[in-house]
């Protein structure tokens, strides 16, 4: 019997300040994606922008739908939207916000469990770990290294790999 155990490190800033200018830049794109979110059912508006190794953001934003599970989350809106786009070019970061419209959100919200998968295959695809910066509306910073900080024993079959 042995125990597999796997660490998971956050960097959590209180200061925007504090952060790498190219992180603020980014994390300000991911708050004006807020603002295209299409959310009439929850009322929960999450914004995400991710960079592409040749520097070009990318914005996308949650977009639901009456039949609630056609909707989609803002970050594989955007990461899907890369990949179609600029199939060649790696994700290198990527910035989630959210708002909800009758509550302030003062803490970072991790990215679900889909969304952490998708992410993860273009990780896999071009052999870069995609660095995430969450925020709430207000409150600290989270910076993480891949999306394993988050999702640790992902689903992956080396055999089914194209
Ligand atoms: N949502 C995202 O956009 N990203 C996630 O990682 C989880 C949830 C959206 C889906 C739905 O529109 C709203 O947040 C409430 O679940």
């Amino acid at each position: 019997m042995e125990i597999i155990k796997k660490e998971s490190l956050i960097t959590s800033y209180t200061n925007v300040n504090e952060l790498p200018l190219q992180f603020v830049t980014l994390l300000q794109a991911a708050k004006e994606a807020v603002n295209t979110s299409y959310a009439p059912y929850s009322k929960f508006y999450v914004g995400c922008a991710l960079m592409l190794k040749n520097g070009q953001i990318i914005k996308g934003s949650n977009q639901e739908n009456i039949a609630y599970p056609s909707g989609l989350c803002a970050e594989r809106v955007a990461i899907f939207y890369a990949g179609a786009a600029f199939p060649n070019e790696a994700v290198t970061h990527m910035a989630i916000t959210v708002k909800a419209r009758d509550y302030v959100v003062n803490e970072p919200i991790l990215s679900c469990g889909a969304c952490l998968q998708s992410m993860s295959e273009f990780e896999t695809k071009f052999n870069q770990p995609i660095t995430m910066i969450l925020q709430g509306e207000t409150g600290n910073i989270y910076v993480a290294e891949g999306t394993k900080t988050f999702m640790p024993f992902q689903f992956f079959v080396k055999e089914l790999k194209g």
